[in-house]
Order: C-alpha cells, then structure tokens, then sequence
C-alpha cells in the first residue's frame, strides 16, 4: 500500500489514507478533510477528482485502453453481441447461453411500449429533436410500470433493465416513424435486436426492408462500442439523480438529457453538421483546423479531444475500420469520410494538437456509419442512447447496491455578498 498523504494547512500536519486500484490508479482518500481542517477541496469538471470505486469498466487514457468487465472493447467487437455485452456489463460476467437466451426473450417481450404512450408521440411537433423526445418518454415509463429504485428487488430491477434496453429502441424508431408521417412498425418477435431497430426503422406496412448482414453487424459492434465509459457526464448524471433514491426511469432520463449536449454524445451530429459544413464550403480541412486553433473563436473541431483519451480513443480506431469497410461496399463513396479522413491526418500532424493530445474520439467516425446505413442525423444521439442504456443501468444498479452510498451533495467555494440588510423597495 501507498504511503498515507501528508498535507501541512496552517502549519498543522495531517495524514489521509491512500489507496490504489486493480489497475494501480491511486487516489488520496479526503472524506475525513473538512471535519479535520475546515478545508474542501475545488476541482471545476471534477478534471481530478473520483466520484466511486467501480468495477465496470476500465480506461487507460494515457494507453487507448479500453475494458469492460475487464474484457478489451476489440474481443467483445469482434466476438460478442449487444445483449451479451450488456449482460456482462450488467451483471460482471459474460452470461452462459441459456443465460442469454432468457435474458434475450425478456428484451423481446418488453419491447412494447403503452399505447396510451404511443398516442402520446402524436402530441410532439414533427420536427422535434428526437433526444427531446426520447427524454420524454422515458420518463413516462415512470407513469405506466412499477416504481423501481434503491430499495427494490433484484428481480424489480432485471425486469426494468430489460424492459428500458428493449423499449429506448422502440421509442427511438416511433420517433422516427412519427417525424416521417409514416405508420410506426412494431417489434418482431422472430428478429434480433439490431435487426429489430433496423426493420423499426426502414420497413413499412406496404414496404419490407432487405436487411444486409454487413449492416445489421456494424450496428451491433456500434452499440457495444457504446456500453459504458466510467464516469462521463451522462453516466455521472444518472448516479446522482439515482442517490436521491428517485426511481430508476427518472435517473436514466437524466443521463439522455446530459448525452443531448454537443460535448457529449450529441457531437457526432455536431461531427457530421461540421463535415457537411467542410464539404459545402469547398474550402481545405485546415481551415477549420485554424479556426478551431483561434482562440478568439469559440469553434472547436467536434469529435477531437477527449477528457480522459490522451491517445487515440480505441473506440474510434475499431468504428473508423469498420466504417471504411461498409462505405466501401456503397455505390458512390460518401465524400465525407474522405472530408474525415483528410481532417483526421491534418489533425494528427498538427502541433496545436499534439501539444494537448486532442486525438479522434468515439463520435468522429460514429456518425459516418450512421448515416451510411440510412439513419438522419438527428437520431445519431439517440444511437448513442440505445447503445449507453446498459451502461447507464449497470452504474445505478452499483450505486444503488454500495451500502456505503451517500445522495451526492457536492460542497462550494462562495465568493458573493458578505452579508446585505434588505433594502425597501421605496429606497432602491
Ligand atoms: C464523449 O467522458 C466520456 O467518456 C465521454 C464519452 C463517453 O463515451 O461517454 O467518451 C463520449 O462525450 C466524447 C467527447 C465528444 N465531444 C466532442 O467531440 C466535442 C469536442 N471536444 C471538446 O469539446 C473537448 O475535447 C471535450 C469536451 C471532449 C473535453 O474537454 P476537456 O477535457 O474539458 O478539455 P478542455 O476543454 O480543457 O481542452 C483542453 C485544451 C483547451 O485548449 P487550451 O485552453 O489548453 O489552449 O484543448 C483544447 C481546448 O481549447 N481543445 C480543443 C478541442 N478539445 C479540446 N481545441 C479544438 N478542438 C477541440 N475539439
């Protein structure tokens, strides 16, 4: 074990435990700091400073090392389906197969959502953002089942868990349909998960959908690459909206609505709005690449950087090859993945850039894919949604059942009035 710290606050010395992680991560341990020196501690962004302990899924920023369950995100990529992937993060082991096929009946049979909340989509302007939407409704999920928090049983909280994988989709492509003017098409029973949303999507009651293997395989390797990534924002959100022991619906709901942001997960539409801007302009990547290296200009290149990947995200490397191979396969390559692959060399090489380790992240190439299988770009944050829901689940399911679990309650520097006497209005 590591040494305790020593910290020297007005001439007074104090020691706080340390202690370092499965992966050798250390952390200095300062629950004891305020009740034994008056002090806290401040660290905007939370850029240093660990919210739990967690054994879901490992990042080593420095390395591109990606793990869930301490599995590495290619062999789950190459070798592993959604629902499996999402039962390893669920339940911290891959399951057995009669395991899965349980587990896979269950999505399946929970894929219906109420009518009462089908009509409900009736109610949205057609053009609403369907992240908008999707917030919505999971949220009204709330009104229809059981409510399911803290205290519920494991058997409460597998149903739920099912039943929000299953229905994010089906809300997600009712959405769709409904922004299109176009009846909404049911889940299939006889269909794969991935082969669900895509027949959800693109059939129609007079109109069947050719499903190319190719495809309904890249979706799924994009929902996987989209599990779970330890504490980022949205996951973040979920966990403290989760320890006021609000129900399970309510705290998922607030990690869509924290993914919406174009830091976040809504940045592979920013990344695809930017590469059309590219294309239309007709000007040369690095123009972009200035602007977003001017300082006086608040445009940053979408799908670059990363808070915790000081390298190249492993996500975006597995979806970059991917992408290139389906696009391939289309008729008339799509002029932005050459706009992004230009981008990405001019990027790698460029010193601004280097200098602060801004490499291509999850959200560079994602979209490309997306749009290559026909799906607008508006919907590619709720992709984002469907593939994080099992993440999202497994963080509050390990929030909730830590004993030692606080409601998060973070403390302040205050920096306003000293205090003021009220002033009558009749004097202002
Ligand atoms: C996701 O956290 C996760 O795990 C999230 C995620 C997940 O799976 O859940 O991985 C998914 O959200 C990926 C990130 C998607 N967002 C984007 O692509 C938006 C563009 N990226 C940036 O906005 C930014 O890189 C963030 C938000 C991702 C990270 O921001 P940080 O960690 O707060 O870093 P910072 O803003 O302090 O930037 C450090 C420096 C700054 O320059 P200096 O002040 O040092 O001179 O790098 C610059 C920034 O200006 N910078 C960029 C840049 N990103 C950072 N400059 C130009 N273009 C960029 N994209």
């Amino acid at each position: 074990m590591p040494d305790d710290a020593t910290l020297i606050l007005e001439g007074v010395e104090r020691k706080f435990p340390t202690l370092v992680g499965s992966e050798g991560e250390k952390a200095i341990d300062i629950a004891a700091l305020r009740g034994s020196t008056g002090y806290i501690t401040l660290d905007p962004g939370f850029v240093n400073t660990g919210s739990c302990e967690s054994k879901i899924t490992f990042i080593d920023g420095e390395k591109g090392i990606l793990r869930y369950r301490g599995i590495p995100l290619d062999q789950l990529a190459d070798n592993s389906s959604f629902l499996e992937t999402a039962m390893l993060v669920l339940n911290g082991s891959l399951p057995s197969s009669g395991e899965l096929d349980a587990f896979t009946s269950r999505v399946t049979e929970s894929a219906l959502i109420p009518e009462e909340m089908r009509a409900m989509l009736d109610h949205f302007p057609r053009n609403a953002h369907p992240m908008c939407v999707l917030g919505a409704l999971t949220n009204a999920l709330a009104a229809f089942y059981p409510h399911v928090s803290a205290t519920s049983s494991a058997e409460e909280i597998d149903l739920a868990a099912a039943r929000l994988i299953a229905t994010v989709s089906t809300i997600a492509t009712f959405t769709y349909k409904r922004s299109i003017g176009e009846a909404v098409v049911y889940p299939d029973a006889s269909l794969s998960y991935s082969e669900n949303f895509l027949n959800m999507m693109f059939s129609s009651p007079v109109s069947s959908y050719e499903r190319d293997p190719d495809i309904v395989r890249a979706l799924e390797m994009l929902l996987i690459m989209h599990v779970d990534h330890e504490q980022n924002c949205s996951a973040s959100s979920v966990r403290l909206v989760g320890s006021s022991h609000a129900n399970l619906y309510a705290a998922i709901t607030a990690g869509i609505a924290a993914l919406w942001g174009p830091l976040h997960g809504g940045a592979n539409q920013a990344v695809m709005d930017m590469l059309g801007d590219i294309h239309r302009s007709g000007k040369s990547p690095s123009t972009f690449i200035e602007m977003a290296k001017d300082k006086s200009n608040s445009f940053r290149l979408s799908g670059f950087g990363h808070r915790v990947y000081k390298n190249y995200d492993p996500r975006a490397r597995i979806i970059k090859s991917v992408c290139t191979k389906v696009l391939q396969k289309q008729a008339g390559k799509d002029p932005l993945l050459d706009i992004a692959v230009n981008l990405e060399a001019e990027v790698l090489k460029d010193e601004y850039f280097i200098k602060r380790k801004l490499y291509p992240n999850v959200d560079f190439y994602s979209g490309l894919l997306y749009k290559a299988m026909g799906i607008p770009t508006d919907m590619f944050t709720v992709l984002f949604a469907i593939g994080r829901m099992p993440g999202w689940i497994a963080q509050w399911k390990e929030m909730v059942s830590n004993p030692a679990n606080k409601i998060g309650r973070p403390r302040q520097v205050y920096t306003g009035n000293n205090e003021t006497a009220y002033t009558p209005i009749k004097k202002r």
